[in-house]
């Protein structure tokens, strides 16, 4: 049994903010943030847009590449740290937008390596055989959860969702198109260098600590990168280990558009040439757990990506959180 991507899909909000933008709203310039991190614009929803919306139109897309309809889904999986309420799942709400009547749905909370989390957690459900179609987004809206005063943080976040429907394929060829391996890992240690202080239940939400700008993302963004890049090596080189594949045979890197140097960082130690690295993080941003599966349908729909292709997917985020995947499409 292999577990194979049929369809791909992404949806970005309309309405972009550049650099330039971020001039006129804190201490900043279009040169610094260029430098540093590789962005040049970013998505955000309007007023009254959902992150379910955003799900539901990759999801969509998705499942018309696929040309699977929503009934014939067994499972929605969506990987988010900006859920539209803690309760119910942001899953549950795509299960009604989409009308997938047959379908089970909940979140996977594992920040930029969320849609990894899912991805494996869907090959999981089907090599077991328990379930033949599963369609896995990573989405977030993180210009909710944004506080734009903040210079080291607001020009690096950005909205969208992308989605895969993944499905089962009778074959006794363990080499044919599928998600051949996957590794996550976490190190909850470390949770304080990424995360939101307050909204949960230890420290719900009080007139002073959203005064004191706690209800949005801090990081400590060095300590970040320097993690970042050596684990997401390290995973990367796990996931080819499982099915004995090499950085050689890498026809496509999709690494989590965190920043430009990150991504820099891990295809040098890889040795994996430029031309073979995915990158978009110019026109998005960081959009946290749906950066690898729009970067994913991106290269799809433009036929970069060929049949027989070893394409490896990496990220790391919020938790600590990491992962990496690698797909022969
Ligand atoms: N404009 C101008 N100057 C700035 C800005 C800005 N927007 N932001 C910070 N600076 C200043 C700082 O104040 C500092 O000034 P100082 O030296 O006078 O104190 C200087 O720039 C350098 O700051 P650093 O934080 O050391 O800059 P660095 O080179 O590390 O770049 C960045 C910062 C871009 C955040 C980088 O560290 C990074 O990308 N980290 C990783 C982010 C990431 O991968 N996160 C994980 C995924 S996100 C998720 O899970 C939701």
């Amino acid at each position: 049994m292999n577990a194979v991507i049929r369809g791909t899909g992404a949806c970005t909000p309309e309405k972009v903010l550049t650099n330039a933008d971020f001039e006129k709203m804190v201490d900043t310039s279009d040169d610094w943030i260029v430098s540093r991190t590789g962005i040049k614009e970013r998505r955000v929803v309007s007023s009254g847009e959902s992150n379910s919306d955003l799900c539901f139109k990759a999801g969509q897309n998705a499942l018309e590449m696929a040309n699977i309809s929503a009934e014939d889904l067994d499972m929605i999986i969506v990987g988010t740290v900006t859920p539209d309420y803690y309760l119910p799942s942001t899953a549950a709400l795509v299960q009604d937008k989409l009308k997938a009547l047959n379908s089970a749905a909940f979140d996977v909370v594992a920040a930029c390596a969320g849609f990894l989390h899912g991805l494996s957690i869907a090959r999981g459900f089907i090599l077991n055989g328990n379930v033949k179609r599963v369609l896995v987004i990573g989405s977030e809206v993180l210009s909710r959860i944004t506080d734009y005063t903040d210079r080291s943080t607001c020009v690096l976040f950005g909205d969208g969702a992308g989605a895969v429907v993944v499905e089962a394929e009778e074959t006794g060829d363990q080499n044919g198109s599928g998600l051949l391996s996957s590794y996550l890992r976490a190190d909850g240690s470390k949770k304080e260098l990424l995360w939101i202080p307050i909204g949960g239940s230890t420290n719900p939400i009080t007139p002073h600590n959203v005064e004191a700008r706690e209800r949005y993302i801090m990081m400590s963004g060095n300590e970040i990168y320097k993690l970042a890049v050596r684990a997401m090596c390290d995973a990367a080189l796990r996931a080819l280990d499982q099915v004995g594949i090499n950085t050689e045979q890498i026809s496509w890197l999709i690494p989590h558009q965190a920043n430009i140097r990150i991504i820099e960082g891990v295809a040098r130690r890889l040795k994996i040439p430029d031309r073979k690295v995915y990158l978009n993080i110019e026109k998005y941003g960081n959009t946290s757990a749906a950066s690898v599966p729009i970067a994913l349908d991106e290269a799809n729909r433009k036929g970069m990506l060929k049949k027989g292709d070893y394409i490896l997917m990496v990220a790391f985020g919020g938790g600590l959180t990491w992962g990496a995947s690698l797909v022969r499409w």
